[in-house]
């Protein structure tokens, strides 16, 4: 096959939600569908729980064994699909976060009793950032959930997207029948806790009398009307919107009785995206271009002590990555050459020869990567928009054991290389602050800097409510803020002026005195 037809058929993508919305049922059923594996529960035993447990010890041995599934790929109809998974557990959402740099589109699963919630806002906003195309699927389909309409303003409001249903709910809970499928103009007979596909109707004209026959005269009669108010309000399906993350199409089933999945599946391949071109500082990257690129994402550490490398994944950004070839580690200028990078099929880790623009592949790594690093056939890129996030949890990190300070510092360097967390250093007492979005972060660096590099550290409290990046195009405003606020000034890892806000009415003050700071909570602007 061409490289330009491999790239083509490449659906790179991840499902996102609320914990609970049901991410993993939905993750099963593709793979179930993509014949990648066999019996329903198979990824369930390898879910990071989403208990609110403390013991990161438990999560980190299920998180170990999730490497092989943190890409599953697998091949459906004439496509190849790679799904990335993202972690359950809140205090990683960091991880997610930039997972999502990585595909190409994403599809939300809602619960169709819960709505919107407050992670699937959070990580819509960071799809927003770079436009990346959004299929929602609104799960849970065999309960009392909320009125779809009213749903779908929700989702409007809530995801601040336009939204247009592809498919159609006949009922809900109870007396849930199926759903018309819009995309494809077909009725779906939902029959409950069948574990096979459903019986699917061809359709097209639901004025039909044929119609009442499978769902009866008062649910056909609410169809006819559902439809009629749809194809009022909601135009026509543009892929084109969709593909520029103005419009998600919505689809209605029920992951765990394999209910609207294979619809899903089957309008996801014919209009997701394939690779798309991506941004560098020096020039926008086509996918099909015959020279490899591309960058890492993700570091995975190996808990295991007798096993202590790490896994940097890779995304593919344009042509063809090989085994045994050199290329070029932009950041360290020098080439390196790779005898068992990984594909990741099905549930399989396995070496892999080749791989192209839109895979992930898995390199074993010594401390040689850090997030954001650029592998190339040669020319010299840097890849934009691997954006930090600002975290929303601090403590003060000193050193416990004095005979132990290079390896304290190198153990914190590397872990914050690998995007465990983030560090800064205050300005006015020199003291360093790691900044997390989850508790679970200080015991996981705790925990490694003693395994790892032998050193130990020890918390203190400091109580602040965020840290943002600033700058100004008046060098003289900004002199004074730091000036005014001297306690309160950090630097980030890259030397970059960071802000301490107390509290969100410190915050608050400071946007309004200094109208010529801008404020980012992100480190990508
Ligand atoms: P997550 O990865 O988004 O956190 O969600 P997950 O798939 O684990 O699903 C969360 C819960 O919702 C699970 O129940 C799952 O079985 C259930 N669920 C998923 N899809 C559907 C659906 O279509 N209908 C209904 N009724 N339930 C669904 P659990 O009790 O938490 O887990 P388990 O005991 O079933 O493993």
């Amino acid at each position: 096959m061409s490289l330009n037809s491999e790239i083509q058929r490449r659906r790179t993508f991840a499902i996102i939600s609320h914990p609970d919305a049901g991410k993993t049922t939905l993750t099963e059923k593709l793979l179930l569908f993509g014949g990648a594996i066999h019996v329903a529960g198979a990824v369930k035993s390898n879910k990071i729980k989403k208990t609110a447990t403390s013991d990161w010890m438990e999560i980190e041995k299920q998180r170990g064994i999730s490497v092989a599934t943190s890409v599953m790929g697998f091949e459906y109809r004439d496509y190849k699909i790679n799904i990335l998974d993202t972690p359950g557990h809140q205090d990683f959402a960091e991880d997610t976060y930039r997972t999502l740099t990585a595909v190409d589109s994403v599809i939300i699963a809602v619960d169709t009793a819960k709505g919107v919630e407050a992670q699937t806002r959070k990580l819509m906003s960071v799809c927003r950032m770079r436009n990346t195309p959004v299929i929602i699927f609104v799960n849970k389909m065999d309960r009392e959930g909320k009125d779809p309409f009213d749903l779908l303003d929700e989702l409007e409001a809530e995801l601040g997207i336009n939204v247009r249903p592809l498919s159609w709910p006949i009922n809900m809970g109870a007396s849930f029948k199926g759903v018309y499928n819009i995309y494809k103009e077909n009725l779906e007979l939902y029959t409950p806790n069948k574990q096979t596909i459903s019986e699917s109707v061809a359709f097209s004209d639901i004025n039909s009398p044929e119609l009442e026959k499978y769902v009866g005269q008062a649910d056909a009669d609410k169809l006819r009307e559902d439809m009629e108010l749809i194809n009022g309000v909601y135009s026509e399906f543009d892929t084109d919107k969709y593909l520029a993350g103005q419009l998600a199409p919505v689809f209605f089933g029920s992951a765990l009785n394999n209910f609207g999945v294979k619809e899903l599946l089957d309008c996801f391949v014919e209009v997701a995206p394939s690779p798309r071109p991506i941004n560098t500082l020096e020039r926008e990257i086509n996918p099909y271009e015959e020279a490899f690129s591309g960058f890492i994402f993700k570091i995975h550490a190996n808990m295991d002590p007798n096993h202590r490398s790490c896994i940097a994944f890779v995304k593919i950004c344009s042509g063809k990555f090989e085994r045994n070839v050199n290329y070029k580690h932009i950041r360290h200028n020098k080439l390196m050459r790779f005898s068992s990078p990984t594909a990741f099929m099905a549930q399989k880790k396995e070496t892999v020869d080749e791989a192209f623009a839109g895979d992930i592949i898995g390199l074993p790594d010594t401390g040689n990567f850090k997030i954001g690093d650029t592998l190339t056939s040669g020319e010299s890129l840097h890849f934009k928009g691997i954006p930090s996030f600002s975290p929303e949890m601090f403590k003060y990190i000193e050193n416990a054991d004095p005979m132990k300070t290079k390896q304290l510092d190198k153990g914190v360097n590397q872990l914050m290389d690998e995007g465990v967390a983030q560090l800064f250093t205050n300005q006015y007492n020199g003291r360093k602050i790691i900044g997390t979005v989850g508790q679970l972060q200080f015991e996981v660096i705790q925990y490694r800097l003693l395994h790892e590099y032998g050193a130990q550290c020890r918390w203190e409290p400091i109580s602040l409510y965020k840290a943002c990046w600033i700058e100004s195009d008046d060098a003289l405003e900004l002199d004074n803020f730091k000036k005014r606020k001297a306690q309160y000034m950090a630097k980030d890892k890259e030397g970059r002026d960071v802000f301490l806000a107390d509290s969100g009415y410190v915050l608050q003050m400071a946007q309004s005195d200094f109208s010529k700071i801008r404020f980012h909570f992100t480190s990508e602007f």
